[in-house]
């Protein structure tokens, strides 16, 4: 499986290549309801997943998915329109190919968005949440299996998944253009089933601020080969709360796309620094 991981990698990166020959060292992946971030982007070209070699097979969401290479604050940057989930059925491997495969294409810095249920009691609907660290214990580790040596090493370290670097600079940017920040402990589930009460009570007795079904195996892949992450929650839905509470799909896109504009500008000026 592993010599075919490199091989499959290395086919992806040659059919990319062959289209869009320009070069950028950062990445960006879009979670559900924050993709016009995508629209802001100059894109230069685009390709459909499903046209990719290896990439994991489209279910419906995934279809419409596609790699932009692009301009945003006047930076080249490679964004993935669309991630894969793994409660649509891929492996955490699967979905954590394309994290793989950017950094094959010369990617080191990867920025990644999410929406997620706040399950810290101070938090609102519309907060956005920088995550400083992560639980993704409940989740399957992409990691497991042979070790590509390649790609890093066997036992990767994880005291800092989240570039303190790259945080700071984020909130230099937030403070000038009055955005609030929160800060918190990302927790990754399967999903697709939101949580139940007692879940969202679990998760936040064990220190968790958010939760949410993506990002942490984005996360584990991206540290596992060198590279360094930075990672934003918008709260769509407060998990944690005494009165009766419901969750639809719908009230988490709507909550992601309100708050998008604020996300949009961060991520525009976090690029204009580096
Ligand atoms: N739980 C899990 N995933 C989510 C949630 C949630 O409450 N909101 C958005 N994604």
């Amino acid at each position: 499986m592993a010599d075919n991981l490199l091989q499959q990698l290395q086919e992806t990166v040659a059919y990319i290549r062959q289209s869009i020959k320009a070069e950028s060292n950062v990445g960006i992946i879009l979670g559900s309801g924050l993709g016009n971030l995508a629209n802001t982007i100059v894109a230069e070209k685009e390709i459909p997943y499903k046209d990719i070699p290896h990439f994991p097979v489209s279910t419906v969401e995934g279809h419409k998915g596609r790699l932009i290479f692009g301009e945003l604050g006047g930076r080249k940057v490679w964004v993935m329109a669309g991630r894969f989930h793994f409660y649509e059925g891929y492996t955490a491997q699967q979905v954590a190919y394309p994290v793989r495969a950017m950094r094959m294409l010369g990617v080191d810095t990867l920025l990644l968005s999410n929406a997620a249920g706040g399950v810290n009691t101070g938090f609102r609907i519309g907060d956005l949440m920088v995550i400083t660290d992560h639980i993704s214990l409940f989740t399957t580790n992409p990691l497991l299996g042979k070790n590509e040596d390649k790609l890093g090493t066997r036992f990767p370290d994880m005291s800092e998944p989240y570039s303190k670097e790259l945080i700071g600079r984020v909130e230099k940017i937030a403070a000038a253009n009055n955005i609030e920040l929160k800060h918190g402990v990302y927790t990754g589930v399967t999903g697709p089933t939101f949580e139940t009460r007692a879940e969202y009570k679990l998760i936040h007795t064990l220190g968790g601020d958010a939760v949410g079904m993506s990002t942490v195996q984005e996360t584990i892949a991206a540290v596992h080969c060198g590279m360094k992450v930075f990672a934003m929650s918008v709260i769509t839905d407060i998990g944690i709360r005494e009165e009766e509470n419901t969750i639809t799909h719908e009230e988490v896109l709507q909550a992601a796309h309100e708050a998008e504009p604020k996300l949009t500008l961060l991520f525009t000026e976090l690029l204009k620094s580096l």
